[in-house]
């Protein structure tokens, strides 16, 4: 395995807080959801009847992965954000039939720890499967992706739409720029639908959302000693149709005020902290932000819901 040093997560929190509090409209990148609970709260949203996603986008890939490695004749699997490469075995499994042999899996994630695991259960799924685990930031170390051979690059689970426009075509420029001719993107979309069942997705009625996004103000009192509490801040999901995106925000109960290492933050009773947003694609969005990154959208496979899509570059 490849390690990229990752500043310590305490500094990197705070620098985002201290960028994010100090806005007009205060945000906190959701990247910090995910510790121990938050990443374990994800899971149980996956499992929720009003979140399809997960779901929608494992059933398109079971489907079609045959079809997206015969449309690419890919021979290795680069996954970014991999987490414990838990949707990854369609695609594994379509490129050995396709190559008569196992594919190289280079797993990319921020966390060391995911990517041991999951290369642990794949190469017992797999014997002698070649994994080459890269641990990093994939908005700062994806000029070290690695991967000989016909490549996918996949970043999947609709992770793309948690990045604002600008940040979006950064990430997009990045990947285009580190494709060869005989490589492809691999992309899982959200597809824009019936606002009702968006907010639904991420308002459940059974509370796991709220209780997942309350959860990173425990993230930041646990990790930078902060006396905050998720009960002073209740979870508000909107659908926000000129961006075509779900905001979701943290709305103080109460006035909050603390010290972010010398520099003070004041969160009003009722003011909104901005936490997450969710883009929703339609086709010709995606075409056209793929295009303006120097990619080609070659192919779609969608089940009304949710899109997987392939690309070239160059
Ligand atoms: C992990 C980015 C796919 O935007 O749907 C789920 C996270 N947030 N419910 C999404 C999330 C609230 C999520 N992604």
């Amino acid at each position: 395995m490849e390690e990229y040093e990752v500043e310590a997560a305490p500094e990197r929190l705070l620098a985002d807080l201290k960028a994010g509090l100090s806005q007009d409209q205060k945000s906190i990148p959701p990247k910090w959801f995910y510790d121990e609970v938050g990443s374990k709260l994800f899971e149980d949203i996956t499992r929720l009847p009003e979140y399809y996603p997960t779901e929608a986008e494992r059933g398109i890939l079971l489907s079609n992965a045959g079809a997206m490695v015969s449309a690419t004749n890919s021979n290795t699997l680069v996954e970014l954000g991999a987490g414990i490469s838990d949707k990854t075995t369609a695609l594994i499994d379509a490129m050995t039939e396709a190559n008569g042999q196992l594919p190289w899996y280079v797993p990319f994630d921020i966390s060391a720890d995911a990517i041991v695991t999951g290369a642990e259960r794949l190469a017992a799924r797999y014997p002698g499967i070649n994994i080459h685990g890269i641990a990093g930031d994939f908005d700062l170390h994806l000029g070290h992706i690695g991967g000989e051979g016909r490549r996918m690059i996949a970043l999947l689970g609709g992770t793309i739409g948690n990045y604002p426009p600008e940040p979006r075509q950064k990430l997009l420029r990045t990947i285009a720029g580190t494709m060869k001719p005989e490589d492809s993107f691999l992309l899982g979309t959200d597809l824009v639908k019936d606002p009702a069942r968006l907010v639904a997705a991420y308002d459940d009625s059974a509370g796991v959302t709220a209780e997942f996004n309350r959860n990173v103000i425990n993230v930041i009192a646990a990790t930078l000693g902060i006396d905050i509490s998720a009960e002073q801040f209740a979870h508000r999901a909107i659908w926000n149709p000129d961006e075509e995106w779900i905001e979701i925000y943290l709305d103080a109960l109460e006035n909050v005020q603390f010290d972010l290492d010398g520099q003070e933050v004041r969160i009003d009773k009722g003011e909104a902290v901005l936490t997450e947003i969710s883009a929703k694609f339609t086709v010709a969005r995606l075409e056209q932000n793929l295009a303006d990154a120097g990619m080609q959208l070659a192919e779609t496979w969608t089940d009304g819901d949710f899109m997987v899509s392939l690309s070239t570059a160059g």
